[in-house]
């Protein structure tokens, strides 16, 4: 009798342990499993865990599918990156620009601002605009983005490690103490996508 409860018991718990290990797998939608290896450094919200990884909420859609795209092709390497879109098609990586696109971001203001960082924004403004956004697709908004990832970019920016024609020349202007106050600057004045 004790056995065949046992058995009864350890029936119903393989049951129930077999429905609960297929429910994700009919939860989760199209974009969900495209972008279900992206959370652990991008965060399911789109919103970075660490300051030296980008936030992708609220980024332009022209701009992130151009990442993806220089990532994917190679044009673009980073360890963490690098296979990251191996298996993901052309038609795959517009729905994901488009999906971290249309998330949003808010980020507060802090209480203190970089002042000299401010002063450095003024050969940025043009393109990325008066707070940190900008009006061209394909250019990245900067404003709210986590000052250790936008500090290296402009270092890799300036030692062309990345490569963007207007971004070399314009971080190699810049010194290592202009880059930190102005990365410092964009993450402070925070944002609202
Ligand atoms: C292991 C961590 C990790 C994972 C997983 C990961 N990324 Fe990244 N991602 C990074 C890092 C770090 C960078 C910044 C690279 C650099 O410094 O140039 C980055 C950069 C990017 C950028 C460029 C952002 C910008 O502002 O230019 C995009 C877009 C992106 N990742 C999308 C994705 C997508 C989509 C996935 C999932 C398919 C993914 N990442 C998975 C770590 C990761
Ligand atoms: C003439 C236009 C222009 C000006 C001026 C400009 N930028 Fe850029 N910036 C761009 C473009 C275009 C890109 C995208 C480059 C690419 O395609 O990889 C970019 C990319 C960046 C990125 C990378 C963002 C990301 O998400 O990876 C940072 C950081 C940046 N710019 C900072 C600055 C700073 C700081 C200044 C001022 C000192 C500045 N930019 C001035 C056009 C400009």
């Amino acid at each position: 009798m004790k056995t065949n409860l046992k058995n009864v018991s350890l029936r119903i718990l393989l049951i129930v342990n077999a429905s609960i290990l297929t429910v994700p797998t009919f939860a989760s939608s199209e974009i969900d499993t495209l972008t279900a290896s992206c959370s652990a450094c991008h965060g399911a919200d789109g919103v970075a865990p660490s300051s030296d990884w980008p936030s992708l909420a609220g980024q332009k859609q022209g701009y992130l599918l151009a990442q993806l795209k220089a990532f994917k092709s190679g044009h673009r390497t980073n360890v963490l990156m690098d296979n990251q879109l191996s298996n993901k098609s052309e038609a795959d990586l517009v729905k994901i620009a488009q999906h971290y696109a249309s998330l949003s971001f808010k980020k507060a203001e802090s209480t203190s601002i970089n002042k000299d960082g401010e002063n450095v924004r003024a050969s940025c403004l043009s393109c990325h605009g008066m707070i940190g956004k900008t009006v061209n697709e394909t250019w990245p908004n900067l404003a709210g983005q986590n000052q250790g990832y936008l500090l290296k970019q402009l270092k890799d920016f300036s030692s062309k490690k990345r490569d963007s024609m207007i971004m070399n020349v314009i971080a190699s202007e810049l010194t290592e103490q202009e880059m930190k106050d102005v990365a410092q600057y964009y993450e402070q004045i925070g944002s609202e996508y």
